[in-house]
């Protein structure tokens, strides 16, 4: 069989954020197959990328008072020690902010666009007057149009579970400035998925074995008829307005590609900044009919990766994947909210921080993993159990009990294997199609609980044979080193088997065994009798209760001062009763005029929409300018009994807020309803 060019990326994470655990299970199976595949001697090229781009990125960046770039950048820059922490041995990491991704996005456009595939349509969107630019459906709140809860988001109310479109939703208003948002037309890109030509493509793609039985069934209504007669699919929207973090469409000054039609080219910038870094040709490479292609993603984003990527490349004239591996998300301790002392999530930095051992984790990642689109959770209790029963009380211990009487009884030299340790070592040996056949599959946690029902085996023969009874009696130097021999050589077998999963350990294990790099057509050759072992130093630990303890465990508490806020205590209890005697209106500032006499005081005319004014004083002649009230909306008490003071009578108060001391720094501040409140509307 000559070997396979495989081509295998995990999907490109958001560059906002660090990683979490559940990147880094995806890296983890993704490096096992990996691994596993170029074990079989076949050339694996494994690249990853930040998904830099898109409106959310640009926003944050902005609070963060950077440019997106450099935002990103510092995330990008904390990257490394996530990765190589775990053993995960991408081959390049890259941006799709890079240059190959804007060259590369360009060029399949205008394949697609030759192709007659992108259409040109005007469409309606809501648009922040004050900041210029068109919303995002995140980045629009208002109340929900069929329970009127207040402040949910622009697709769907997190109160009573409606979808809307963000157009739907009553008195909207823009997340990032408060603004009361407008519609306005654009002309944005589409990419013609319903065309009868993707739809083709599509059906035959995803029948082809290219993604597993439960994603088909997940998408088959969006390309199979549906009751209607017609398949779910419909056009895609690419494009977006500037301001926007992207690559700009050649010839559509001010629009740039929406982020998901960039990200995943960038699985293609990434591999080909890598084969231009290493003078490698990616060209050919990617023109190659025998170049394999394989995504690693989560169940969120199966449409993007099974639906609009394949098409893309297939109409930009581009190989296609052979498959997409969807896996589960996974949960920690069932999602359930967790007890103080387990805390509530599990930190990948804090993990290796403690000296927990990262091969723990992807042993027990791998033990449940499987090929299927399945959720996994982490249970410290089962991850402490397989851990320290499992891979240290049965593998490791095999060597343990070993290697000693060979250094000490047999000068660190192999002996010959009698019949009976033969027969069990071809056991082992037989088992390695199957666990091939598993670990190809992705069907990780099947083929560690063969691996451990071998290691059972070559336990139940040191339990026959007791080389620590041999060793003391009389005459049994030879079987003490045939025996000996046998659990060393069942031991590198075992090493081999899990090698993809613990790549640490059996670079640790090749050295003490003084042996090449395992591969998988090394199964069944011996190291054979006279072969010399070096000295077995401890290979791993056992998991320590205190360490999960300690990862779980709430980072402590800011020191709790006695505060006091805004410098008085909170006022005793009122009924709901009591409040609502109170009053409250909006009220608009019709007139603002200093007050002779007084420093504190300003006079104001109110409007709280009853057909006349009232005259009320105020003590924040200290915090504004009269001539800057004028014409804002306030809120007032409508219901306070007038009151005589030395100016004349004031006919309510308008409410402002201050630190107890009246001279304290943050001085008084009057309130001003959100936009969209009008005057002489109660506030309760
Ligand atoms: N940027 C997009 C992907 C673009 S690919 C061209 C994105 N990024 S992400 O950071 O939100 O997610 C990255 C990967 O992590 C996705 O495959 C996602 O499914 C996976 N996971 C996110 N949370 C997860 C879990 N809790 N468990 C397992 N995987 C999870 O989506
Ligand atoms: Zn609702």
């Amino acid at each position: 069989m000559s070997p396979r060019r495989l081509f295998v990326t995990t999907a490109l994470p958001y560059a906002n954020g660090h990683f979490h655990i559940g990147h880094i299970m995806e890296y983890i199976q993704a490096d096992i197959w990996v691994r596993f595949q170029r074990m079989q001697g076949h050339e694996v090229h494994f690249v990853c990328a930040d998904d830099a781009h898109g409106a959310p990125i640009m926003i944050a960046a902005e609070k963060a008072g950077k440019t997106p770039q450099q935002f990103v950048a510092d995330i990008a820059a904390g990257r490394k020690p996530y990765l190589d922490g775990f053993h995960i041995g991408f081959d390049n990491w890259h941006s799709t902010d890079g240059p190959e991704n804007h060259q590369l996005a360009q060029d399949i456009y205008r394949a697609l666009k030759a192709n007659d595939l992108i259409e040109t349509r005007t469409i309606e969107q809501f648009f922040d007057p004050e900041k210029n630019m068109f919303l995002p459906d995140r980045f629009i709140k208002g109340e929900c149009p069929k329970c009127g809860t207040k402040d949910q988001y622009g697709d769907n109310c997190e109160n009573c579970g409606a979808v809307y479109a963000p157009t739907d939703l009553k008195s909207p208003y823009s997340a990032l400035s408060g603004a009361t948002p407008v519609l306005k037309q654009s002309d944005h890109f589409f990419f013609k998925l319903s065309d009868p030509r993707c739809m083709a493509f599509l059906d035959q793609w995803t029948q082809s074995g290219a993604v597993q039985p439960e994603v088909l069934n997940k998408i088959s209504e969006w390309i199979e008829p549906g009751e209607d007669g017609k398949p779910k699919m419909g056009d895609w929207d690419i494009s977006r307005d500037a301001p926007y973090f992207g690559i700009e469409i050649p010839d559509a000054p001010g629009k740039y590609f929406y982020v998901w039609l960039d990200a995943p080219i960038g699985y293609l910038a990434s591999l080909k900044n890598y084969f231009d870094k290493t003078g490698r040709d990616y060209d050919a490479f990617m023109a190659d009919p025998g170049t394999e292609q394989f995504h690693f993603i989560g169940k969120d984003i199966i449409t993007f990766h099974t639906l609009f990527w394949p098409a893309m490349l297939k109409f930009s004239g581009r190989k296609v994947p052979n498959a997409v591996f969807v896996h589960g998300f996974l949960t920690i301790n069932n999602g359930e909210k967790m007890s103080k002392s387990r805390g509530t999530g599990l930190n990948p930095l804090k993990y290796l921080e403690l000296g927990m051992n990262p091969e723990w984790l992807r042993y027990y990642l791998a033990a449940k993993l499987s090929g299927k689109n399945e959720d996994v959770d982490f249970n410290p209790e089962d991850f402490m159990a397989r851990v320290n029963s499992d891979l240290v009380g049965k593998f490791i211990n095999i060597a343990s009990r070993a290697a000693g009487f060979i250094a000490k009884r047999f000068d660190g030299k192999l002996g010959e294997v009698s019949a009976d340790g033969d027969a069990l070592l071809d056991h082992l040996e037989v088992a390695a199609p199957s666990i091939t056949e598993l670990y190809a599959e992705r069907e990780y946690g099947k083929a560690l609980r063969e691996i451990m029902l071998l290691a059972d085996r070559v336990n139940a023969y040191v339990d026959q044979n007791k080389p620590w009874e041999l060793a003391k009696k009389e005459g049994m130097e030879g079987r003490l080193h045939d025996v000996c021999t046998t659990c060393i050589e069942a031991f590198r077998l075992l090493t081999l088997y899990l090698k993809p999963v613990l790549p640490a350990l059996a670079k640790d294990v090749e050295a003490f065994l003084n042996t090449e790099p395992l591969q998988f057509a090394d199964a069944n050759r011996l190291l054979g009798a006279g072969h010399r072992i070096g000295a077995y130093q401890h290979l791993m630990q056992r998991v320590d209760v205190k360490q999960l303890d300690a990862l779980f465990e709430p980072p402590p508490a800011p020191a709790v001062e006695l505060v006091v806020p805004g410098g008085e205590p909170i006022a005793d209890t009122i009924s709901i009763d009591d409040f609502s005697k109170i009053d409250l209106r909006i009220a608009l500032i019709v007139n603002c005029e200093a007050v002779e006499g007084s420093t504190k005081l300003l006079r104001l005319t109110l409007d709280v929409g009853e057909g006349k004014t009232r005259n009320v004083f105020s003590g924040i002649a200290s915090a504004y300018q009269p001539e800057d009230l004028v014409g804002k909306l306030t809120v007032m008490v409508a219901n306070l009994a007038p009151r005589k003071m030395k100016f004349g009578v004031s006919e309510g108060m308008v409410l402002a807020a201050s630190h107890a001391d009246d001279n304290a720094e943050p001085g008084i501040h009057i309130l001003n309803p959100w936009p969209g409140a009008t005057t002489g509307m109660r506030v309760r």
